[in-house]
């Protein structure tokens, strides 16, 4: 007799992976069915069902809103603040010197701290200044953590990638109950544009955009698909744009279409 409070078998399990595999291009392998009982069976409890064969069935029948919760519940949304530094150091000396303009895309932002970094970067350079222009556009699947994102409140502790002046310049600090969150000011909030968009169904976005990060997000798929978005990413930057992906995918086996110039950052040719 096993000491679960649902039923979950293989068969329920690889049902949901491959609903799961299907509309959000995750991959996942058998070593994640403890991982896949713990986070559903929040959302079994929650809609008041049975065990995991009526969560089948509900999911198999219905097209919309329980796929998207189930595939909520799913994703790693693990980031931080200056997450691999040496990217925003990049972006810094490399990237923004020698322009006033520049349309910077954050793919799989998870709950925010990607495109918040990118901001201070850019405003740490001055592009806070009317004189320059920047397009900030930050996309994930996950609803729920998207949400969290154009919140931006963040509690203190897990702040520890930024520095007193971050901290001073771009967010505000909670009082009473909320001491121990801040939360972005409006004046860095403004200028991200915060929607969703699942990368392996059909995008396009009218103009080119000078820099791509897409960190620690492929990881998640299969090689097909890597290679697919990989193209696809490709297609969308501008001649000279840049790839930058997270620390442990390499995308030289994926494609030839665009240059290895840093650690894990690509430039596609003028
Ligand atoms: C581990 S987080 C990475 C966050 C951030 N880029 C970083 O490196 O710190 C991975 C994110 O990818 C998102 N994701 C997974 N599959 C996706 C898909 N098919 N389309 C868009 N985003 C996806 C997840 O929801 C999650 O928030």
């Amino acid at each position: 007799m096993s000491d679960k409070e649902f039923a979950f078998t293989r068969k329920e399990f690889d049902c949901l992976r491959e609903i799961v595999n299907r509309k959000a291009g995750i991959f996942i392998s058998d070593e994640k069915f403890n991982m896949f009982y713990s986070r559903l069976s929040r959302r079994i409890r929650e809609l008041g069902l049975a065990d995991f064969r009526q969560y089948c069935e509900l999911v198999k029948n219905e097209q919309g809103d329980e796929i998207e919760a189930l595939i909520n519940s799913i994703t790693t949304n693990l980031t931080s603040f200056y997450r691999e530094r040496h990217h925003f150091e990049y972006l810094q000396d490399h990237i923004l010197p020698h322009r006033n303009k520049i349309r910077i895309w954050s793919a799989g932002c998870s709950s925010g701290e990607e495109p918040y970094t990118i901001a201070m970067t850019l405003h740490n350079a001055g592009w806070g200044n009317p004189a320059y222009q920047y397009d900030l556009l930050a996309t994930d699947i996950d609803t729920n953590i998207l949400s969290r994102a154009a919140k931006g409140i963040y509690q203190q502790e897990n702040a520890d990638g930024l520095s007193d002046n971050d901290l001073k310049q771009y967010f505000l600090k909670g009082k009473g109950k909320n001491k121990n969150l801040i939360r972005t000011k409006p004046s860095l909030q403004r200028n991200i544009r915060f929607s969703q968009l699942n990368l392996i169904e059909s995008w396009q976005h009218a103009e080119p955009h000078d820099v791509i990060f897409c960190r620690n997000v492929l990881i998640y798929f299969d090689q097909p698909t890597k290679q697919l978005i990989v193209n696809k990413f490709i297609d969308a930057l501008s001649p000279g744009g840049y790839l930058i992906v997270g620390h442990s995918e390499s995308i030289k086996k994926l494609t030839d279409r665009i240059e290895f110039v840093g650690t894990t950052i690509y430039q596609k040719p003028e």
